[in-house]
């Protein structure tokens, strides 16, 4: 960020008023981090402070920061939520001539991660997701509202993914890719079936609404080893199948960002061979595999990119010769996809939309020969400057489903933008006496009240149909 010429040497010699003017760091500049070596102070009636957890930046914001100063240690900025959820992009497609460079080629596997597993399928709806939406048309229906049942009707009919969230949610995939055949049987048209892997143990280690069933101190690796077995055996009854799968939102972004929360600390090498080892037992020739890589508001800043970039290789390297086809962002999130102008929220960002953060990434990923290739969440990010905070994710009121899943991205590295979280579904619960309270989900700019995660929550999804952009 401004980071200012004047030396230190000659700010000594000019009278202090004008050295106070100067030598501070700029309305919503970057002013601490790690690493950061320009100016701490910021000017009269602004405040440096953390952002979040995030301990490599540090920007001068309003007021005097009395309850955040530069060490809070709220949450970092963003998250999924446990059971299904969200993201967001941006409808603002077409101008996105996008710039990233041609997709990293991936190490010739002979698996599907060297191709693109969209192109020539179609995303497959879940009739679990459908079963929910039922829900929210009857009520539009009890309302009077048929135009919007309608458009409900019309999200059936849209591919999401699924979260295999729980252990018990292991024979699912089975189901799920029986149907998935039995439609690619019928209709000539190859289904592609996304499945988000998230279960590390001591998941979701820098917030609540998420946790998993799996903790460190009780074994919890040799239960996720288990976990992913059940994954491996399944796809390998399904050879026929085209399979992607989304590995552990928000994990290795926490591992960035967020050491100094104890839990995390204590998981980071539970996490890196939980996930090695699914990257080495999910290598099929039909299977594609992205890596999560959270989103701009995260790891986008520029502190945050090489050490992000250097974290994917040593865990790649650690599951070589297994490898990914890329990565996923925005997972559950809001973000725009390209912003025609940016977010009120991302002040400062260099990277203030999906887009910007996947080219900035991009060249550290290539530069360490990790494959460079993107699906975005679109799945809520119809409608922007609905946060507060660039770093709320729980259930944000306003929300609107986004672009449609598609391989249309305009961007050469971007595979697709995808409906991960499926819209509808909590993100976490309101009520402050649950045990899985976030107080995230408390904020006033998040839906209330709202279920547990995970959780059909119908007064959300009917917003989100009401808000879609484009428009239902
Ligand atoms: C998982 O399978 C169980 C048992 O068939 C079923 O009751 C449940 O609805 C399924 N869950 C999802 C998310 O498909
Ligand atoms: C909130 O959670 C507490 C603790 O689980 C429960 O006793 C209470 O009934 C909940 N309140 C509501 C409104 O659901």
């Amino acid at each position: 960020m401004k980071q200012l010429s004047i030396t230190l040497l000659s700010a000594a010699i000019l009278p202090l008023a004008i050295v106070q003017a100067q030598t501070c760091s700029a309305k919503y500049g970057q002013c601490g981090g790690v690493g950061w070596t320009g100016p701490t102070c910021c000017p009269a009636g602004w405040t440096c402070q953390q952002q979040g957890n995030n301990i490599y930046y540090s920007q001068c914001l309003p007021g005097t920061g009395s309850s955040s100063s530069s060490s809070s240690q709220t949450s970092t900025t963003t998250r999924s939520s446990s059971s299904t959820t969200s993201s967001s992009a941006s409808t603002t497609l077409t101008s996105t001539t996008s710039t990233s460079t041609s997709p990293t080629s991936t190490p010739s596997s002979g698996t599907g991660n060297d191709r693109n597993p969209y192109l020539g399928a179609q995303f497959y709806a879940t009739p679990y997701y459908a079963s929910e939406i039922t829900t929210s048309i009857n009520s539009f229906k009890a309302a009077g509202d048929s135009a919007d049942a309608a458009k409900a009707a019309q999200v059936q009919s849209v591919g999401t993914a699924i979260w295999i969230d729980v252990a018990a949610k292991i024979p699912n995939i089975t189901t799920y890719l029986d149907d998935a055949l039995a439609l690619q049987k019928s209709t000539g048209q190859i289904q592609a079936v996304t499945f988000v892997v998230y279960d590390l143990p001591d998941r979701d280690c820098a917030a609540a609404a998420s946790n998993g069933e799996f903790t460190v101190a009780n074994d919890g690796l040799t239960h996720y080893k288990a976990y992913i077995d059940g994954f491996h055996a399944a796809f390998a009854a399904h050879p026929d199948n085209r399979i992607i799968c989304i590995i552990e939102p928000d994990s290795l972004g926490n591992l960035v960002t967020n050491l100094n929360v104890p839990k995390c600390s204590a998981a980071a090498n539970t996490y890196k061979a939980g996930i090695a080892y699914a990257i080495q037992q999910l290598q099929f020739p039909n299977v594609a595999l992205y890596l999560d890589a959270a989103h701009a508001g995260w790891l986008g800043w520029p502190a945050n990119l090489q050490p992000a970039a250097t974290l994917f290789s040593q865990v790649l390297q650690s599951a070589a010769p297994a490898t990914i086809r890329g990565f996923s962002t925005n997972v559950a999130n809001y973000n725009a996809f390209h912003a025609a102008t940016p977010d009120p929220i991302t002040q400062g960002s260099s990277t203030p939309d999906e887009e910007s953060y996947i080219a900035a990434l991009t060249p550290h990923l290539q530069a360490l020969n990790v494959p460079a290739n993107f699906v975005t969440d679109t799945g809520r990010n119809g409608v922007q400057g609905i946060r507060q905070a660039w770093g709320d994710w729980c259930n944000v009121k306003g929300a609107g489903f986004g672009v449609r899943p598609t391989t249309n991205t305009g961007v050469a590295n971007v595979d697709a933008f995808l409906w991960v979280k499926p819209g509808g579904e909590s993100d976490g619960t309101s009520n402050s006496s649950a045990a899985r309270y976030d107080f995230h989900c408390g904020q006033s700019d998040a839906a209330q009240p709202a279920p547990e995660a995970g959780t059909w929550f119908d007064a959300y999804f009917q917003a989100l149909v009401k808000n879609a952009n484009p428009s239902l």
